[in-house]
């Protein structure tokens, strides 16, 4: 559950800011986020804000914003998983509209080019090095097989492996992951300690295992 509320705070910042945008649902005046792209399917931990913001309301009512939640529950998952702390300043307000279009086009997906990434994130104001910090955040969590699929079989387009992958990885990987079905089955991102947050991704990518093409 800490890397879906990780995730959870950086699909929401990407979109209009971190408004919390990304939690509201279908209604007569908007087209939620969660059936975005990058979302749907994927973005999990919904369930969890839900019973905090419960939580709070019943402790102290209108008081605690979810975006301000979103961004609490970001940093206190990467503390809880042994990763860094930051400090969280207070104050943002819930946005009443959502963006589907934005989360669409400005959440980077995982066969977008280096570029197209970067280029995402200067929309946001970050630069390259915040693509490579923020990138280790895939030190925890798991992918859905479709995520990476094209990485095993057809990564240029000529129906070959993508050769940055291990092999062994790769086979292993192939075994739960086949050419057509089983897109939703999950894979850690970081093989060798999913649930920890330390800096095994880097080293997980410089040894040809990271599970993403990004
Ligand atoms: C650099 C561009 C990025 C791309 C292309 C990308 C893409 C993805 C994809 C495809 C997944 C798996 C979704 C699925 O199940 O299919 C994923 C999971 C995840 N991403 Fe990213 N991501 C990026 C950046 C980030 C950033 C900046 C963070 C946070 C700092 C982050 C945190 C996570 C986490 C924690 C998960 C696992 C979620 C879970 O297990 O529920 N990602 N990402």
């Amino acid at each position: 559950m800490a890397a879906s509320l990780v995730r959870l705070h950086f699909h929401d910042c990407f979109v209009k800011g971190c408004d919390a945008s990304v939690l509201l649902d279908n209604s007569s005046s908007i087209v939620s986020e969660k059936d975005s792209n990058p979302n749907k399917n994927s973005l999990r931990g919904f369930e969890v804000v839900d019973e905090i913001k419960a939580a709070l309301e019943a402790a102290c009512p209108s008081t605690v914003s979810c975006a301000d939640i979103l961004a609490l529950a970001a940093r206190d998952s990467t503390v809880l998983a042994g990763g860094p702390s930051w400090n969280v300043p207070l104050g943002r307000r819930d946005s009443l509209g959502a963006s589907i279009q934005g989360s669409n086009n400005d959440i980077p997906a995982p066969n977008n080019t280096l570029p197209t990434i970067v280029t995402k994130f200067r929309r946001q104001g970050l630069g390259v090095a915040d693509v490579v910090a923020l990138s280790g955040g895939h030190t925890i969590g798991m992918s859905r097989c479709t995520s990476f699929r094209q990485r095993l079989y057809n990564q240029t387009g000529n129906g070959v492996a993508d050769a940055t992958l291990d092999v062994s990885y790769a086979a292993r990987l192939g075994q739960g992951c086949p050419r057509s079905g089983g897109d939703d089955n999950l894979f850690p991102l970081d093989l060798a300690t999913p649930a920890r947050f330390d800096n095994l991704y880097f080293k997980n990518i410089l040894a040809g295992k990271g599970l993403l093409s990004s």
